[in-house]
């Protein structure tokens, strides 16, 4: 077997962060989408603890890392991949995404340096977070992210294309999440046989 075939093999796994607290949130119900439509070799660690990171402080930093960070920060680093799914909030990131983000790239080694990255969101106007995911594009350059390009999942008028359960219905949608799932798990799948040498 090639290097290349054993990471295959080895399946790709994938931490994802919804941006929003929200208990009814379209962003997180679009994470479970992308988890009930990825393909067998790719499995979802998806993260429930963004309420207990605390507000970034370089003081406490330096005093060390809350326990939330550290473990933050360990979920990442075991992922050959991120999804975040995020609301667009005046025109950009939400703050305790962001904040979150600023922590985890405090830690050293960077947990995000050379990881592929997947951008979604969902938003009930007609711009579907088009905004906000040039911004994260925008940090993903800072952190030495690869973020997939295409396809781009900018979920408009989300009201109409989720359930009252926050189940994904939309066919068109559906189809795009499984997309964006498989383009994830190939681009992190080339980006880590470059890193062995073999691409
Ligand atoms: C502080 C705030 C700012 C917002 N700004 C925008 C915005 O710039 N663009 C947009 O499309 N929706 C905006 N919205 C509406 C959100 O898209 C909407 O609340 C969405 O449902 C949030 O995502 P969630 O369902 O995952 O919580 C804003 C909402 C809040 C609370």
């Amino acid at each position: 077997m090639t290097t290349t075939e054993l990471e295959t093999a080895a399946g790709t796994r994938v931490f994802a962060i919804s941006g929003s607290l929200r208990k009814a949130s379209f962003n997180s119900a679009l994470v479970r989408a992308a988890v009930e439509l990825a393909p067998e070799d790719v499995t979802f660690d998806v993260y429930d603890e963004l309420r207990e990171i605390p507000s970034f402080d370089d003081d406490v930093r330096i005093a060390g890392l809350p326990a939330s960070v550290e473990r933050l920060g360990a979920r990442i680093k075991a992922a050959d991949a991120l999804v975040i799914a995020m609301p667009e909030y005046n025109y950009s990131l939400p703050g305790v995404l962001k904040n979150a983000i600023d922590w985890a790239s405090r830690i050293q080694p960077s947990p995000f340096a050379g990881k592929a990255l997947g951008i979604m969101g969902a938003s009930p106007g007609m711009y579907g977070t088009a905004r906000s995911q040039y911004h994260l594009r925008q940090i993903a350059v800072f952190l030495d992210m690869h973020p997939i390009n295409k396809p781009e999942v900018m979920v408009t008028r989300a009201s109409d294309k989720f359930d009252a359960a926050g189940q994904l219905t939309d066919d068109a949608t559906r189809k795009v999440v499984a997309s964006f799932v498989v383009a994830l798990r190939d681009w992190s799948l080339r980006i880590r046989s470059v890193k062995v040498g073999t691409g």
